[in-house]
């Protein structure tokens, strides 16, 4: 069975989870409004600007949803996410999803690559990131946006899919892609991917 197959497959079962019961439409205002107390960390619409602390803005609404279950249920480690995604309930969770996936992502400067970044597009296309993380990057479904999420935050997830302190969805994924890459590979994907429009 391809990787791709097995993830479509253990993906169509899980988002059922979330999506198959009977459920209220997701609402955006609600969700901008519980977003409110996340702006701290996670900038004014969505956008980052603290080290180590992911964009959420224009990011897929399962992806957030997803990450949110995972620190809820623990399956993601994050002393700082898991009691904040504790309290949350089903809907709350569908609402922050839906309005972070509406908000324009984050927009790198307009500058040409340099020879770090190039190194970094060819393992991407090497490794065909673009086949789960979408064309230009920007995430489907679970599969998280790339394309101009904060270097150090793409650094810092690439490093723990590798070490094993991220397992996310269960699925083995990112941790069969990064299995063969380096650090240096990692820094050279996390710097183009920061990068890309
Ligand atoms: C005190 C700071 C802080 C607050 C407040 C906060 N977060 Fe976070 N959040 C973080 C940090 C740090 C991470 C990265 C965790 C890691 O390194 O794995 C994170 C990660 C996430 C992620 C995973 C994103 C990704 O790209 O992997 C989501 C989704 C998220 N937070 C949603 C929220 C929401 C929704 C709220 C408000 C209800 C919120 N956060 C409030 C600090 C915060
Ligand atoms: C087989 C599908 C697949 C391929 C190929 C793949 N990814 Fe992923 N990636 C995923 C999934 C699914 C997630 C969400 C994992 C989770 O739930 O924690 C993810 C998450 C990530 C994250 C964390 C983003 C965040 O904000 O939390 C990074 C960084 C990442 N991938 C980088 C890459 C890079 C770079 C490549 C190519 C070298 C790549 N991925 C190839 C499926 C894939």
């Amino acid at each position: 069975m391809t990787n791709a197959v097995f993830l479509s497959l253990g993906f169509g079962a899980a988002a059922c989870f979330l999506q198959c019961a009977p459920a209220s439409a997701a609402d955006v205002a609600a969700g901008k409004a519980k977003a409110a107390g996340c702006a701290v960390c996670h900038g004014e619409n969505g956008i980052s600007r603290t080290p180590l602390v992911p964009s959420l803005a224009g990011e897929p609404d399962d992806f957030t949803q997803w990450q949110l279950v995972y620190f809820r249920s623990g399956t993601r480690k994050s002393e700082v996410m898991e009691p904040i995604a504790k309290p949350l309930d089903n809907d709350q969770i569908r609402n922050l999803g839906a309005y972070f996936a509406s908000l324009p992502p984050p927009k790198p400067p307009d500058a040409p690559p340099d020879a770090l970044a190039l190194t970094g597009g060819k393992l991407a296309a090497q490794q065909r990131c673009s086949s789960c993380h979408g064309e230009d990057y920007a995430g489907i479904g679970p599969t998280a946006r790339l394309a101009g999420q904060r270097e150090d935050v793409l650094l810092k997830a690439l490093r723990d899919f590798k070490s094993g302190a991220r397992v996310g969805s269960g699925v083995a994924s990112m941790a069969d892609v990064v299995y063969g890459l380096s650090d240096s590979d990692m820094q050279a994907l996390a710097h183009y991917m920061a990068a890309h429009p």
